[in-house]
């Protein structure tokens, strides 16, 4: 079955990232379904939400200087074993989607060093964009589409997610149901799953 991460940008807590998490996860897991309804032969696909406060993560700045992580070509051949762990699991996904807040117009640094570690496991996934801020991120979608897209190499969708929240909005419970204001982006969670849908099934033909 195929995996497919939810990565989470922020290590907040309280944050505004994990509720929004604990409402994106299940709702992408129906979109796939959804979108796989009109795919003969497309079997489900396994949504994991990463927390980014759980090992093998944070990973921390790079500090090994025996090598550049474009050397290793192979996952199991990271000498640090967090790093190694970290490269497999990127590995063993099909695409990912990088659930990201705007941090002073850009992603917060915690998640670059999480890409940083490595280099040729991220080469070709698809991923998908759902930025989030005060100011509805769309400078981190931004700065993350130059990023995937650019040296990693990955596919980004061209369809993403910009969420905004009203003025003096209280943090998303991570449990319950999703204030209203959050739940008016389902239509584009569901549009935007569908070409991730698309691009999964297209790299594994
Ligand atoms: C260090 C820092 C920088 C921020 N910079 C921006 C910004 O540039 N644009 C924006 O819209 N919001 C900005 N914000 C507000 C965040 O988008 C908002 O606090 C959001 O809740 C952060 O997500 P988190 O709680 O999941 O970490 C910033 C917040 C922090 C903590």
């Amino acid at each position: 079955m195929p995996k497919v991460a939810v990565l989470l940008g922020s290590l907040r807590r309280p944050g505004m990232g994990f509720g929004i998490a604990s409402w994106l996860t299940p709702l992408v897991r129906q979109s796939f379904q959804t979108a796989r309804t009109s795919t003969p032969d497309a079997s489900s696909v396994d949504v994991v939400l990463v927390d980014p406060t759980q090992p093998p993560l944070p990973l921390g700045p790079i500090v090994d200087g025996s090598h550049v992580p474009a050397d290793i070509r192979d996952p199991t051949k990271h000498p640090n074993p967090a790093v190694r762990e970290w490269a497999m699991f990127v590995t063993s996904c099909s695409g990912f989607i990088i659930l990201c807040p705007e941090y002073n117009k850009s992603y917060p640094g915690e998640l670059k060093n999480t890409f940083d570690h490595l280099y040729w496991e991220w080469a070709r996934k698809p991923v998908m964009v759902v930025a989030y801020g005060g100011g509805g991120g769309a400078r981190v979608e931004e700065a993350l589409r130059g990023m995937l897209g650019g040296p990693f190499k990955m596919q980004v969708a061209d369809k993403g997610v910009g969420i905004k929240w009203p003025r003096g909005t209280d943090k998303v419970p991570p449990e319950g149901p999703a204030p209203k204001w959050l739940q008016a982006y389902e239509p584009e969670v569901l549009a935007a799953v569908e070409e991730l849908n698309g691009l999964i099934l297209k790299n594994k033909a």
